[in-house]
């Protein structure tokens, strides 16, 4: 296998974890480039159901693991995860992460929580900090993880924090003030944790690509909610597209890598903004319980739609997707018909792009093709390599529509139920 960009090509919940997991078997490093803890991978193993928020899923495998640059590392959350990983019988000894990644702080889930609900039109954030901590990257005033190896110069640094939060945003949103020595006593606590793990990332990519590694780049939520080009401003703080792999990880461009692109055979969105193809409540319900579409990291119930082919088509563009693993096929079995959208209508017009307004986006009309359904029984023999004409219609309308091969279906949540339609 090449190295390989893994993104999520919807809003998000495609099923990357599970994927990453797979084919982190054939790869030397995993790699987070964006996002945090907003992000919630299951990987199903046996009987066991794990979900990793921001420790990349190649941990499972035993590969070295790297959270980039990119990430903003929530330091309360990777004490957990570390524990819930090692817990469950999983080495920790791989995992790096990157000194410049920022850090992300109990008070910017304080001011996350603060801000959503303040706003008119809300966003429906993870209320994990996400947007406040990349605001304070942007602003350059936020702390880094490699700020933690110099115990006093970072003391001294989060006095400076503290006392800036306190005077700002703590009286702007009526958050309660930090007590500079509690507080600080506990970052403490959790710094000799972690301090073993935090290194200068771009020194372990070189060494990679001198010994010709194969490197995976684990996306996160989905090119629908990347911050330009998603669907602004219902759209995450980061950037889940391909081209950041690169930005987010302190590689370079490599020359010789393949973009996968994770599409799950209908459509979920999770928090508020615009959504085309969102079926109707009944079907939505039906669709929801069916697919077990609730939020790993929030618990909320996933709002349901069809196949959107229009958006995925420049999702396709956007990622120049190489292949496609379609996923959670068999949660559509039993459907005598399937509907998938092909265009868009806008004021009784076909449009020719993914509208860059979410207005215009929420205004638009899908134009549906109806597809035949498949069975459980259709399910089983594919299990066995054999494609039934259904399944190949609704494989080839969507190779048609993206300009990309689809070269594994997913059949189910664990690692076993996998199809492979191509080499990847
Ligand atoms: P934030 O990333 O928590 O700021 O949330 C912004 C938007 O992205 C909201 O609509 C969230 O529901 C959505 N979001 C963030 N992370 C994920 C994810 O991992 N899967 C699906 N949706 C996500
Ligand atoms: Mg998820």
């Amino acid at each position: 296998m090449k190295s390989s960009i893994i993104v999520g090509m919807q809003w998000g919940d495609e099923g990357k974890g599970k994927i990453v997991d797979v084919l982190s078997e054939k790869a030397d490093a995993v790699i987070r480039y964006q996002g945090g803890a907003n992000a919630g991978h299951t990987v199903v193993i046996g009987d066991k159901k794990i979900i990793l928020h921001l420790i990349p899923t190649g941990i499972l495998q035993n590969k070295t693991s790297i959270i980039g640059n990119g990430v903003v590392v929530d330091i309360e959350e990777i004490v957990d995860e570390l524990n819930h990983i090692k817990g469950m019988g999983f080495d920790d000894t791989k995992l790096i992460i990157s000194s410049r990644a920022h850090m992300l702080l109990p008070l910017h889930k304080a001011i996350d929580n603060a801000k959503e609900t303040r706003r008119k039109h809300r966003i429906g954030t993870t209320k994990r900090g996400i947007g406040p901590a990349y605001i304070d990257r942007l602003g350059r005033k936020g702390l880094r993880m490699g700020d933690m190896l110099d115990r006093a110069r970072f003391i001294s640094q989060l006095e400076d924090y503290i006392d800036s939060f306190n005077a700002n945003e703590a009286r702007f949103y009526k958050i309660d003030r930090i007590r500079k020595d509690c507080f600080i006593d506990e970052i403490m606590k959790i710094r000799k944790r972690i301090l073993k793990y935090i290194a200068n990332t771009e020194k372990i990519s070189y060494e990679l690509i001198r010994k010709k590694s194969t490197i995976l780049f684990e996306g996160a939520q989905g090119v629908l909610l990347d911050i330009d080009f998603g669907t602004y401003p219902f759209v995450t703080s980061s950037h889940p597209i391909a081209p950041y792999a690169f930005c987010g990880s302190g590689f370079p461009i490599l020359r010789d890598y393949q973009t996968i692109g994770i599409m799950k055979a209908y459509t979920t969105r999770v928090g508020e903004g615009p959504f085309p193809t969102r079926m109707s409540s009944e079907e939505e319900l039906k669709m929801r319980e069916m697919g077990g579409e609730y939020g790993a990291t929030t618990g909320r119930g996933r709002d349901c739609g069809w196949l959107d082919l229009f958006a995925m088509k420049y999702s396709s563009f956007i990622n120049s997707i190489d292949k496609i693993v379609l996923t959670k096929m068999d949660v559509l079995s039993g459907m005598k018909i399937i509907k998938v959208c092909t265009g868009y209508k806008l004021r009784g017009r076909l449009v020719d792009e993914f509208p860059s307004n979410a207005d215009d986006l929420a205004r638009v009309k899908p134009v549906y093709k109806n597809m035949k359904g498949w069975t459980a029984e259709d399910m089983r023999h594919l299990k066995n390599g054999k494609v039934s004409p259904s399944i190949r219609s609704y494989v080839k309308l969507i190779e048609k529509q993206t300009n990309a091969a689809v070269a594994m279906i997913s059949t189910g949540p664990s690692r076993r139920d996998i199809v492979y339609l191509e080499k990847i």
